[in-house]
């Protein structure tokens, strides 16, 4: 028979031998800590507050009186929905519809050139790929703004529950930093998966860019599509209205060119981003020795309002882009 114990009892022994003669103590520091264990079967904020008691002995953390670390947050948050709001991706609906348009230019070239010749086959290859491609992006770019309006709104969600929490002059207490604490993971959370659309976007742009570039066709991109549909235009002008099918190439072209152009903003934005991951791991970190301390300034809780207002402006202007059908100038 097997006796041995579980290796968390010899730990509780030791956290009891520790409580149990403090919870006799007289000495204000000590009960003040006691009165945190009260709330006790929150299991996750009695072991947070145990860790931070022993981390606070062995690292204190100097915190300034007026830590300026909401307004920082506030600022942090500010600079990330301001770089949100200035991607210049197409709207979804524009990529997605760049697929038929693509697939009838192949179509064309199919009707009209030679089928028998290598070059013929090569073009309608191309524009068949680079029409699927154009619909993988438009998916992934769909992806992006309707979980990104999302992400959004939850973002404005915390920074309103932290704004919520503080209020002038006031001293936080452990349940507030643990509170706070859990805002801030929730908001490290949105922000990266934020960062998880934006790197799958740039990979679909990439693939689009890389079929756009037409080596593994032996083709000169685009260029060589045009000058196809010169070299077929005699033909073809007998079937075809030619005007439309110019206008037809011109407008996928341009449309791809946006999109690739747009990858710019998504790299700018994926920086970004990793940054204010950095700045919301370390602000976790500061929250958690504020206990006790006072740092509630106005400033904090008028930027924090601030923010919840842009929120709400670049998630109506993301939902926006995921509905509406702007056409491309
Ligand atoms: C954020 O802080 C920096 C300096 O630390 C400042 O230059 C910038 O204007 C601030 N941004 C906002 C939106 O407050
Ligand atoms: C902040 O702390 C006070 C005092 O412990 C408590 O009454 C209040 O509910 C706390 N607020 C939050 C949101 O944790
Ligand atoms: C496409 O080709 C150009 C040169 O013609 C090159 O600079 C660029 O990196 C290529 N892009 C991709 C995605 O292969
Ligand atoms: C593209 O071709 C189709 C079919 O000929 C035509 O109906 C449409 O008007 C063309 N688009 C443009 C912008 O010319």
């Amino acid at each position: 028979m097997n006796l041995a114990c579980p290796k968390s009892i010899p730990i509780i022994v030791v956290l009891l031998a520790i409580i149990v003669p403090l919870s006799h103590s007289e000495i204000p520091f000590i009960d003040s800590f006691i009165e945190y264990l009260e709330p006790w079967i929150d299991i996750p904020l009695f072991i947070s507050t145990i860790l931070d008691y022993f981390e606070a002995i062995y690292y204190p953390l100097a915190i300034p009186e007026d830590g300026p670390i909401f307004r920082d947050l506030a600022n942090t948050t500010t600079m990330f929905l301001k770089v949100i709001a200035t991607i210049n991706m197409p709207p979804s609906t524009q990529i997605i519809d760049q697929r038929p348009a693509g697939l009838f230019l192949a179509n064309v070239a199919d009707k009209v050139g030679r089928a028998s010749q290598m070059e013929n086959k090569i073009i309608i290859q191309y524009l068949n790929d680079l029409a699927e491609s154009t619909y993988q992006t438009g998916k992934k770019a769909e992806k992006l703004f309707s979980i990104g309006a999302y992400l959004i709104n939850r973002i404005g969600n915390e920074i309103t529950s932290i704004r919520e929490t503080l209020s002038l002059d006031m001293t936080l207490s452990r349940r507030n930093v643990t509170f706070l604490s859990n805002r801030l993971n929730k908001l490290l959370f949105q922000v990266t998966e934020f960062r998880d659309q934006f790197k799958a976007i740039r990979m679909a742009i990439d693939d689009e860019e890389r079929i756009w570039n037409g080596t593994q066709y032996g083709i000169n991109s685009f260029y060589d599509v045009e000058k196809y549909f010169e070299s077929i235009e005699s033909t073809g002008s007998k079937i075809y209205k030619w005007k439309n099918i110019v206008n037809n190439l011109t407008i996928f072209k341009l449309g791809c060119l946006v999109t690739f152009e747009a990858r710019r903003g998504i790299e700018t934005a994926l920086k970004i981003t990793e940054q204010v991951r950095i700045k919301f791991i370390q602000t976790k970190d500061v929250i958690r020795g504020l206990n006790k301390k006072k740092i509630v300034r106005k400033i904090d809780l008028i930027n924090l309002q601030g923010v919840e207002m842009l929120t709400e402006a670049v998630s109506v202007g993301w939902a926006e882009k995921d509905k509406s059908k702007i056409i491309i100038q």
